[in-house]
């Protein structure tokens, strides 16, 4: 992504971008000209997010439909009681990044789709920062599929019921990279109670195959902690090198190099 783009992404998730003024010595963009990039301007599509998604066969969408159903009918813990809807996941059902989150808040179970409300708008920008597009090249689910009432912190019962679907997903999608997003969803996927602090800036492997797994903070703690978003940043660029690693050491048939 040229400089230009990256710029906008950055001032869309707050990041401060220092730009040298006509004549002038370096200076951060302010607050309201970054609201108005964001709001008059909407952020150009990057080249990966407006390649049309792959078309998927039958034989791989047909389990994900298997277990989508499951989850939309699940009755496993007592929060179907409450929700409006389960909420799956979304994102192409191949692709080599997968982000989870904690649970579904009140947008997504109006709506159905994680990450919709104001946090998943600010994902979505951190996201595009690193060329990731949820209709493209990335997969979004949580841990739970339902909402906690009043968007408390999942009991683990709740957890226990909800994680068998998370693996399901995990193994459908085979990603070659893991973004947990907050504290929840990475202390479940790694079995830890070490705080979020102590768990970012390094690689963590995820299961049976090793995957890769890097952690960040949620966006809906920085949408109360702005000062942050640049260790959130620095995460993104952490996780995208990784990537780049992996992809440079094996080849398009998945054999290391
Ligand atoms: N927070 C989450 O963890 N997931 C969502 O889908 C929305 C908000």
């Amino acid at each position: 992504m040229d400089t230009f783009h990256r710029n906008r992404y950055l001032e869309a998730i707050g990041v401060d971008v220092w730009v040298r003024r006509p004549g002038g010595p370096l200076e951060a963009l302010s607050v309201p000209e970054r609201l108005e990039t964001v709001s008059a301007q909407p952020a150009p599509l990057t080249p990966a997010a407006l390649e049309a998604p792959e078309p998927v066969s039958a034989d791989v969408e047909e389990p994900w439909q298997g277990l989508r159903t499951e989850i939309l009918s699940c009755t496993r813990c007592s929060l179907h009681k409450t929700r409006t809807q389960g909420v799956v996941g979304v994102g192409p059902p191949r692709t080599d990044w997968m982000v989870i989150g904690e649970a579904p808040g009140a947008e997504e179970d109006r709506r159905g789709e994680p990450f919709v409300g104001r946090a998943g708008h600010l994902l979505d920008a951190m996201l595009r920062a690193i060329d990731l597009d949820r209709k493209t090249n990335v997969y979004i689910a949580n841990v739970l599929k339902s909402r906690p009432p009043n968007n408390r912190d999942p009991k683990p019962e709740e957890v226990t019921a909800y994680l068998p679907y998370l693996m399901r997903q995990i193994a459908l999608l085979q990603p070659r990279l893991m973004l947990a997003v907050g504290r929840i969803a990475a202390q479940n996927l790694l079995s830890t109670d070490m705080s979020l602090s102590r768990l970012r800036g390094k690689v963590h492997y995820f299961g049976e195959l090793n995957t890769p797994l890097i952690v960040t903070y949620h966006p809906a703690y920085l949408l109360r902690t702005p000062a942050d978003k640049r260790k959130a940043w620095e995460d993104l660029k952490f996780a995208r090198s990784v990537f780049r690693q992996l992809t440079d050491r094996v080849g398009i048939d998945g054999h290391l190099s």
